[in-house]
């Protein structure tokens, strides 16, 4: 490895607490136990709730350290970063605490409310490059003398930051035998993991990404930090793509574990914490979750810390979530019914339908299907019910009238 890449200091993160000591930057976040958790995965469930921070993300640590280190260096006149989420935020709020100038490059694309908040903390924001990558070089051209970059997670000021968070779940719950973090950059487990060998060093640390952009197992396996060509995942908070010759080597050293969850487990996860916990968390923050109800983490008897990271989640992420998690468990049900196409079919299956106290959503003809003979089609139903035994049973009595029924993914 690369020797100019110095590991954090235990004493860099104490002195970062030092730093953040305001809780108009950042508070201390509660932890809350959850039963229904418990009941899940036989654990004792603790989840820490850092989504309920000041810009709803733990971002603003790493970042307030970062800018607070330059300025006593007699730095950055101005900083600039390039995010299209949360450290978009954490920075925007941190430059202003501290009164300096921030820019925020973000890729065109991105979202109108994430642009509003970023901007109502006071940083300017330039829509610039198609993607993440786009937004990244232009923001990398605007830095000078006067101008620092403050990067997402390859800093060991970030890291020593973020590890703040790691002082806090300690304390939070000093008996954990597990703390489950999701990993995008490798910034966040970085410092906490440098925090827990320190001050818990026996408790396991496992990490968790997302199926669709997992870097880490790979760079484990391989002894080096390896990147993806392009990420898929629900989950746009880690979906990095990368990690960093620094926090790769803090994960190498400190991280006992690291496993992947599935979309649809982050999904479950997110509607789990929505229904029971009523927590609104985003898919970076559910990935802990996700990952202790999965079959990928043990944690039966164990006391677990699990951080839900941040509550930023779009609400058009949130309807496809939604849509995803109630298909799942069949509470959300499309239909596909073979019929002759003849007045009163529609009007028959939607009786049978209506026999089982469901309520159909939508309901559509289809001629087009290459298997449909001549004068038959296919009526798509979109069914609310109870969840899979009533879905089974609609299913049974649509068949006992005589009808050819699939259940196809909505
Ligand atoms: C909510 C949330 N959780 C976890 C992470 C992962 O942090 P890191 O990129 O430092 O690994 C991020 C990163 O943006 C995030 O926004």
């Amino acid at each position: 490895m690369n020797q100019e890449f110095k590991p954090v200091e235990f004493a860099e993160i104490e002195a970062a607490r030092d730093r953040l000591d305001d809780e108009s930057v950042v508070k201390h976040t509660p932890v809350e136990r959850s039963t229904s958790l418990d009941e899940l995965t036989g654990g004792e469930i603790h989840l820490k709730m850092e989504h309920l921070q000041w810009t709803g993300s733990f971002k603003t640590r790493g970042a307030y350290n970062k800018i607070a280190q330059c300025a006593d260096d007699g730095e950055p006149g101005r900083v600039v970063a390039a995010s299209a989420g949360n450290h978009a935020q954490g920075v925007a709020l941190a430059a202003t605490k501290l009164g300096v100038d921030a820019t925020i490059v973000m890729p065109k694309g991105a979202p109108q409310a994430k642009v509003d908040a970023t901007r109502s903390y006071g940083a300017d924001v330039e829509l610039v490059g198609d993607d993440f990558r786009g937004a990244m070089r232009h923001a990398r051209g605007l830095v000078d003398d006067e101008t620092t970059f403050v990067h997402a997670y390859d800093d060991p000021a970030i890291v020593a930051g973020q590890g703040t968070l790691g002082l806090e779940m300690y304390e939070d719950v000093p008996d954990a035998d597990t703390v489950v973090v999701p990993i995008g950059g490798g910034g966040l487990i970085a410092g906490i993991a440098t925090a827990y060998a320190e001050r818990s060093p026996d408790a396991r640390i496992v990490g968790v990404q997302a199926a669709g952009a997992a870097t880490v197992p790979e760079s484990l396996q391989k002894g080096d930090p390896v990147s993806l060509e392009s990420v898929n995942t629900i989950a746009d908070g880690i979906a990095t793509g990368g990690i960093s010759e620094l926090t790769f080597s803090l994960i190498e050293e400190h991280v006992d574990e690291v496993v992947t969850v599935t979309d649809g487990e982050i999904a479950r996860a997110i509607l789990l914490l929505l229904e029971r916990a009523k927590q609104v968390v985003e898919g970076a923050g559910a990935a802990s979750v996700a990952a202790i109800i999965s079959d990928e983490l043990d944690v039966a008897d164990e006391t677990v810390l699990a951080l839900l990271g941040g509550g930023n989640l779009d609400m058009t992420m949130l309807q496809t979530v939604l849509v995803h998690a109630l298909s799942d468990r069949e509470q959300l049900l499309r239909l596909r019914v073979r019929i002759d196409d003849r007045p009163g079919k529609m009007e028959e299956i939607s009786g049978i339908i209506a026999g089982h106290n469901a309520n159909i959503q939508t309901v559509r003809h289809d001629r087009s299907a290459p298997e449909l003979d001549v004068g038959e089609a296919h009526l798509v139903f979109e069914i609310e019910t109870s969840g899979a035994g009533q879905a089974r049973a609609i299913i049974r009595s649509i068949r006992d009238h005589g009808y050819e029924v699939r259940h196809v993914n909505a």
